[in-house]
Formats: C-alpha cells, structure tokens, sequence
C-alpha cells in the first residue's frame, strides 16, 4: 500500500494512522512538487523518518510541475494539472516500490474537503472548488482509494494525530492546499514567481510566530455547532489570538510604487490570515497594526518584484479561504 504524503497534517496522519495498522506494508511516497512552503520539503521527511519510522520516497518533480502549469492561469485547470500529476508520479512509484502492484492509495481527505468538492456521498452540496484529493484526480487511476480520515474534521484528525505519538509541530501545522502553492500564485505559476510568493510568505510566518500567533486553536468543544454557524464572529478575532490559517498569495496586478528614487511597477502580494474552528466559515484575523506594518515593509523591501501589500479583509463565506 502507497501514502501519498505531502507535508500537511491530514496526509501524515492518514499515513500514520495506516502505518499503526498494517506496518512495513505501507510504502510513503513524498513528492517534491517545488509548490511547497520555505523549508517544507526538510520537515516533512525528518518528521518521517524521525517519529514514524516508516519508508519515506522523496520524489523531486518540480520540473514536471512547472512545465506542466506554464501558460495555465484558470484555477480549477490548475488544481486539475496537479491532481493527475500527481497520480502519475504515484503510480510510476508505485510500479517501481512495489514490484508492479499498486493497489491502494491512502490520502488525507477530511470531511470538509469532501463537502465542499460536493463528492458523490454529498451531492446535495453545491461544488466550490475541486479539492485535490477529492475530485481532481483522473478517472482512470490504477489505485482504489483509501482514505481513513474522510468523515472527521480537522481537530478530531489532529486528536487521532496525538494519539498515534506524531510530534506537535506536525499535528499543529497549519493547513496547506494539496495543490500547493499553485493557488496562491495568481496567474501563471513559474519558478520565479513561486519562489517570489514562497519568500514573501516565509516573512508573514516568522513574523507571526515570534508574537505566537501562529498555532491553531485547540478547542475542538465547539465543532459540532460550528458548522452551522454563520461567518462575521467576533469571539476568536481579538487581537493577540492564535491564527487558524495565515499565508500571502502573489496577486498578477502591477502597481506603480517609488523605491529611494527609483519608480517601481511591480507585483502586489496580499495578506490572508483566518480564525475559524471547522474551516467551513472563516473570519479574517484582526492582527496586530504593527504587526502588519513589519510584515509589509519586510516584504517590500527583502523581496524582490513586489511593491504593494494589502490585508484581505473577507471572511468565508462569502470569500473562501485560499484565493483559488
Ligand atoms: P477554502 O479555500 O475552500 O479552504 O475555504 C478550506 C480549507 O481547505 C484547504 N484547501 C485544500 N486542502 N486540498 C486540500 O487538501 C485542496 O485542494 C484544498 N483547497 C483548499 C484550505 O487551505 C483551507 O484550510
């Protein structure tokens, strides 16, 4: 059996939680898709090693993916290209891992990825965005899907993660798209301008953290109810509390800017960052001012070709959380 792994808590889990079960038999497959975050790609494979014990493949097909996304602007095309790459780079994996005989995948699809790509089970559901591990997959794939974590939500995946002895700082990652990167790069998704969104981010975090602003909530009381309520809540946005999710998205919009003397016409960058407890609605996060001051002034100056930074101020619905 294949894990596909790809440096998000849901991912990890499924493949420890299958791990615990079935042992050696589970071959963990990490590809490198070069959509990751800063310093991602080490993480996640000392993670591996170090608590799962378990076979980690890394697979660098960043190539792959960059030529496969040039040119590609439209989103849902984009989380497409990477959902079928992705299988294709799993099953050439596989054929080499398991001596030709692939036949389970295990993916970390939670509930609310099912809900939102309004998957089979839940055809009442309007569909939002295909969510990689659920709908963007090809249909003729070799492997019959596995996936443990499809009816529970983020908190109980990161109780079973706690339970199973995973590390903290895995369990409490925040989350990060199956796509990657590719939909928080407006536009066409090149090396530069990935490496441009993956600079400007790495600020927002570091930023973020040393105020400690960073870990997810940890209540999981209020799930249930949750669900159902409405966006716009006030209770979990004061400033100083922890963000659910907080990342920069890299906007195809010049602006005219002034750096010394110079005119500058650049790329802007904006600011996303949520308190949510279901990931189903969402409010923005009231940070800091100074904060946001320090992350803006950061960006402009340390990273080359953005000159403008705005805060996303929208809250899910009617916004979602990622841009794509
Ligand atoms: P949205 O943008 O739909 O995001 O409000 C809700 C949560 O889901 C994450 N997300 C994804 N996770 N594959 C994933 O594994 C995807 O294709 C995907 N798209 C969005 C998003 O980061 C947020 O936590």
């Amino acid at each position: 059996m294949l894990a596909a792994v790809w440096g998000g808590v849901d991912s990890s889990v499924a493949a420890a939680l299958v791990h615990k079960a079935i042992g050696d038999q589970l071959v963990s497959v990490f590809v490198d898709t070069g959509l990751l975050r800063k310093n991602e790609g080490t993480q996640v494979a000392s993670a591996f090693r170090d608590h799962l014990h378990s076979e980690l493949i890394v697979v660098d097909a960043s190539d792959e993916y960059f030529s496969a996304l040039k040119g590609v602007t439209e989103p849902e095309q984009k989380r497409k290209i990477v959902g079928e790459k992705f299988i294709r780079i799993f099953e050439a994996q596989a054929m080499h891992a398991l001596a030709g005989q692939p036949k389970f995948l295990v993916q970390g699809t939670i509930y609310p990825d099912v809900v939102e790509s309004s998957a089979p089970d839940r055809n009442k559901a309007e569909k939002i965005k295909t969510h990689h591990n659920v709908g963007g997959l090809p249909e003729d794939m070799q492997f019959e899907l596995v996936e443990p974590l499809r009816y529970l939500f983020k908190d109980e995946v990161r109780a079973v993660g706690e339970a199973l002895g995973l590390p903290e700082s895995l369990v409490w990652r925040q989350p990060f798209p199956g796509p990657g990167l590719t939909v928080r790069c407006l536009g066409e998704v090149t090396r530069e301008r990935v490496s441009r969104l993956r600079a400007a981010d790495a600020i927002l975090i570091e930023e973020l953290s040393k105020e400690g602003l960073l870990r997810s909530s940890s209540s999981s009381t209020s799930l249930r109810s949750s669900s159902s309520s409405t966006a716009g809540r006030t209770e979990s946005t004061t400033a100083g509390q922890s963000t659910s999710q907080a990342f920069v998205v890299l906007l195809p919009v010049r602006s005219v800017g002034v750096m010394g003397d110079q005119r500058t016409y650049q790329e802007a960058a904006a600011i996303r960052a949520v308190t949510t407890e279901d990931f189903m609605t969402a409010d923005w996060a009231r940070l800091p001012h100074d904060l946001l001051a320090r992350v803006s002034s950061r960006i402009v100056n340390e990273v080359e070709g953005i000159n403008r930074v705005v805060y996303d101020i929208t809250s899910k619905p009617p916004a979602t959380i990622e841009w794509e």
